[in-house]
């Protein structure tokens, strides 16, 4: 791959040369803060291992006179995306959300001819496949299943694999909720607290109704059968209106309650739907816990794969994030 590094520094004779990269980063919430204490925790280590040092050069927030934790260098941040755009980086990280603004950054990126790496599932719902057109600097691992690797499973281990499922609970706050109910929270408790944890978003309606999860679906069904995610039909239910009788009432049957997304690739095409299921205890999906996600995969030559951990939360997706930064620059990758 043909990157504009910043500098590619000599170290010792027996280790492979330092290569620095600049990063832009957009947001720094819970996902964006995260990332930023992870490289700085991890510098060392990233060096070390991976022959990489990664420098933030330019970070994008809302408000620049939020407070913000130590790890937010105040004198790099802007409010202008212009200015963001303009400053030299290797490649932008994207954890601001939503669609507007992150589709003139991602388009800027890619166009400047820098990679991008995003957790933006609901931008590349719509716009990934035009977003991959640009080329192999798209990654987006923190956008499915927060720190579950089912990205680079499908996209590499699984790929000529005739994968023809996929079903999973995807939707880390909506499973957080139901486990807090399961142990006693009231649906508004449970809410608030997947709020304060950051796994909800002040406005969690996404989340609740199941869009959420069906955007994470057809990326992959994307990645699993080639399904254009922003064509794909999704039939999408959310939790149920009374879910603490539901929850109490699932309990009463011997069942857990969770929101279940199915992908398959039929005779006639892809069938893609999300909606609330009673598990059988011993269905791996029931065992799905606060933000966790479950995620099975089965195809012709593997049978079922199962993968289960954190689905949403800061440091689990900022994780994922800077998997994707190690792959897209790591010496002797490409
Ligand atoms: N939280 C999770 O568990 C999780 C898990 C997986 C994926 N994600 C994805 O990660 C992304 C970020 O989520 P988050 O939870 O970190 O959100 P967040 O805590 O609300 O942080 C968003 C950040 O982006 C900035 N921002 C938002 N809109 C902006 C705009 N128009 N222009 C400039 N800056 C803007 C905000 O600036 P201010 O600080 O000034 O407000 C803030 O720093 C989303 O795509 C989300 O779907 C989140």
């Amino acid at each position: 791959m043909s990157t504009t590094l910043a500098s590619r520094a000599s170290s010792t004779a027996s280790r492979p040369p330092v290569t620095t990269v600049r990063v832009a980063l957009a947001g720094c919430g819970t996902v964006g803060g995260a990332l930023l204490d992870l490289l700085a925790r991890h510098a060392d280590d990233l060096t070390r291992r991976h022959a990489l040092r990664f420098h933030v050069v330019r970070i994008l927030a809302r408000d620049a006179s939020r407070p913000r934790s130590t790890a937010v260098e105040r004198a790099l941040l802007t409010t202008s995306v212009a200015e963001f755009l303009d400053t030299p980086a290797d490649v932008v990280v994207e954890a601001i959300g939503g669609s507007c603004t992150a589709d003139v950054l991602a388009r800027g990126a890619l166009a400047h001819g820098r990679a991008l790496v995003t957790a933006n599932k609901a931008l590349l719902r719509t716009q990934g496949p035009a977003l991959a057109a640009f080329g192999p600097r798209l990654r987006f691992e923190a956008a499915v299943g927060g720190g579950v690797p089912i990205v680079r499973l499908l996209r590499e281990g699984l790929a000529g694999q005739g994968v023809h499922r996929v079903r999973a609970v995807l939707n880390g706050t909506t499973n957080y909720i139901l486990s807090r109910i399961e142990r006693g929270d009231p649906y508004a408790a449970a809410l608030a607290a997947a709020q304060r944890a950051g796994f909800a978003e002040a406005d969690p309606s996404r989340d609740l109704q199941g869009v959420d999860a069906a955007d994470k679906l057809a990326l992959l069904a994307w990645l699993a059968f080639g399904a254009d995610p922003s064509t794909l039909e999704v039939v999408t239910e959310g939790l149920p209106r009374d879910v603490d009788a539901a929850v109490r009432g699932a309990a009463r049957s011997g069942r857990r309650l969770r929101l279940v997304a199915t992908a398959e690739r039929a005779a006639r095409g892809v069938t893609a739907h999300v909606s609330p299921a009673l598990l059988h205890l011993d269905d791996p999906l029931a065992a799905a816990v606060d933000e966790e996600n479950v995620i099975q995969v089965t195809s012709a030559s593997s049978g079922t794969l199962t993968l289960r951990g954190r689905g949403a939360g800061g440091a689990a997706t900022a994780a994922a994030l800077l998997a994707d930064l190690i792959h897209l620059f790591q010496p002797g990758t490409h």
